[in-house]
């Protein structure tokens, strides 16, 4: 067995073992509370949650559905800034005697009210890890479907993004579908637009078609209630989302921004490394089968002051510098990775890779570096540059996570059933098998350790899956040692080094949960599974502070057949309640530091 002591520091606990419990399964002498819930009232004049006379402007002033990334910034005196992502909504779950094809106004802007962001004061409490929220504090702020956002950067202006509603290209209503997302430097938060291509009904262009987008209505059918969800009427407002933005959290005033020079496509998420001279490099995944993933490298330096001006024009590093996708080479013939377990010939799945740049963005315009496009379009119609420059097609590249400690970077890449299937790319040594259930999370290592490279090396840290079969790698670590994990998504680093990894949809039979693993040292790979979360659930928005581990409980009770009246989750109010997403802190009893 794996007890505490022998593990790295930071990784000193009783693993949970794989489970399906309705509930939130943590180690042998932790505890834990519920942070915050959907439709806790967090703004002046907001009502208490009643989920049977629940109104769009209730939810505006309260906590959003389904938290996903969630970020803690320094308050000072024992409170933090909590900032969450609400990725989407499960109308189903939401509302009793949802009617799928009919339904109302009130239903569809509650949704709105339901998107986008949520920040919110929490205090510490001073013997624990428990977190409790602040009702009403002058910073808490809710960013919805309908927000004001700012478009800055290369694509901000142009013609593609001009729609009847904005003429200038230059203001968006809302964000949609934030998934994963990252802190700052300069004290800020960044949120990636996933799937952003399911809220548009009624498209018949080539470019949107790579994007998902469909040719008739949307499953939600916002477009019947207002006509910018709808592509035949209004061309435009579907080239607005898809970006990272970013969030001033400080300043409850601050108009949020998206950002262009990122590129646009279904980001995961988006995480910050400076470079030596204190610029902001960004790596970012694009969730989908067979696509990319992603790297801005700016050409501005970082003000170190935190005054009003220092840090409207920190809101500006991510609008000028280059865009690059990555291509991946494999060192190993192909032959040997063809997902019958055997390890390529030379004992690893590794291999160099190349950062192609796709345009630049400066002060005086941008540049295209891919035949045939414009700047414009790279930006706007990122994907599609991306296929003319032979990047590499990942196994759904989700969160990356640079080491604050080494620099490595670490992309989770979540599954891929279609790998290998008739007309679709087969198995490669960065993404080794076909029809992959269980994904894999890969090591990035930029050439001298410096993010400006165009030139890395790359292998696969961790090929996920139940340890007993053959197939499954963890960075070369005793497999009779570590927990089963399937379907990495999100990632953190704790203070020690370790990197904690979230799962979503595992294929193994356990509920998906939370890990830790050691990335250095002689226990490297030992990979101990911390938590698991209730029916129906995904892990999110883990956090790792010296006293508690924070997770986000995404769409409990999203099961087949499940609705208001057919809960099949009791989580977190009890049976016959509304299921609610939630944030949950885990601390150790005795106050010890996690791990430790
Ligand atoms: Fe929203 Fe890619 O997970
Ligand atoms: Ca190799
Ligand atoms: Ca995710
Ligand atoms: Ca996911």
């Amino acid at each position: 067995g794996h007890g505490r002591d022998k593990a790295a520091k930071g990784l000193r606990f009783t693993p949970v073992a794989p489970n399906s419990a309705d509930q939130v399964t943590i180690p042998e002498g932790y505890a834990q509370n519920i942070v915050i819930k959907w439709g806790d009232p967090i703004l002046r004049g907001a009502p208490d949650f009643d989920p049977e006379h629940q109104s769009a402007k209730a939810q505006a002033g309260q906590f959003g559905y389904n938290n996903d990334y969630l970020a803690l910034l320094p308050y000072g005196r024992g409170r933090q800034i909590l900032v969450a992502n609400h990725e989407y909504t499960d109308e189903i779950l939401m509302f009793r005697d949802y009617d799928a094809a009919n339904p109302t106004r009130e239903q569809v802007e509650i949704a709105w009210a339901a998107h986008g962001l949520g920040v919110v004061v929490v205090e510490e409490d001073r013997r624990t890890g428990k977190l409790t929220y602040v009702p009403r504090h002058h910073l808490n702020r809710r960013i919805t479907a309908t927000t004001e956002f700012r478009v800055q950067g290369p694509a901000a202006g142009s013609d593609l993004l001009k729609t009847s509603a904005d003429p200038t290209g230059t203001k968006v209503l809302g964000t949609l579908n934030n998934c994963a997302g990252g802190q700052t430097p300069w004290g800020t938060t960044l949120h990636g637009e996933e799937n952003f291509n399911q809220y548009f009904a009624n498209s018949s262009r080539a470019t949107d078609k790579r994007y998902g987008i469909g040719t008739g209505p949307t499953e939600r059918k916002w477009e019947r209630f207002d006509k910018r969800f709808d592509v035949a009427q209004e061309p435009n407002e579907v080239h607005r989302f898809g970006y990272i933005v970013e969030l001033d959290p400080y300043d409850p005033d601050s108009t949020p921004v998206k950002h262009t020079a990122i590129g646009r496509f279904k980001h995961e998420g988006a995480t910050v490394r400076l470079t030596r001279d204190g610029r902001p490099v960004v790596y970012s995944g694009d969730d989908e089968r067979f696509d990319y993933f992603y790297k801005f490298v700016s050409s501005k330096r970082m003000r170190r002051g935190s005054s009003r001006s220092d840090r409207a024009y920190n809101m500006t590093l991510l609008d000028e510098g280059t865009l690059y996708v990555a291509k991946l080479t494999g060192d190993s013939p192909a032959i040997e990775i063809d997902g019958t377990g055997k390890l390529p010939s030379d004992g690893e799945f590794d291999g160099s890779g190349e950062w192609i740049p796709l345009a630049t963005a400066t002060a005086k315009g941008a540049v295209s570096h891919v035949e045939g496009m414009s700047a414009e379009e790279v930006f706007v119609f990122t994907r599609l540059a991306g296929d003319k420059v032979g990047a590499t097609k990942m196994d759904r590249p989700e969160d990356v996570e640079p080491s604050p400690r080494t620099g490595k970077v670490y992309i989770a890449l979540t599954n891929n059933t279609d790998r290998g299937k008739a007309g679709k790319a087969g198995a490669d040594e960065a993404n080794p098998r076909n029809l992959n259930k269980h994904g894999q999370v890969l090591e990035l290592t930029e050439r001298w350790n410096d993010p400006t490279q165009t030139k890395f090396a790359w292998s696969l840290f961790l090929v996920a899956g139940d340890p007993n079969d053959p197939a499954t790698y963890f960075a070369g670590f005793p497999k009779d040692k570590v927990s089963p994990i399937s379907c990495p998504d999100n990632v953190a680093f704790d203070d020690h080094g370790n990197l904690w990894i979230s799962t979503d949809g595992a294929q193994l039979g356990s509920h998906d949960g939370l890990f830790g693993v050691a990335t250095a040292g002689e226990r490297r790979g030992e990979l101990k599974q911390f938590l698991t979360v209730p029916k129906g659930a995904e892990t999110c928005g883990p956090l790792v502070q010296d006293r508690r581990v924070l997770v986000a409980v995404q769409h409990p009770g999203e099961l087949d057949g499940a609705t208001v009246d057919n809960p099949l989750s009791a989580w977190p109010d009890g049976q016959g309640k509304h299921v609610r997403p939630s944030v949950v802190a885990v601390w150790r009893k005795d106050g010890g530091d996690i791990g430790v």
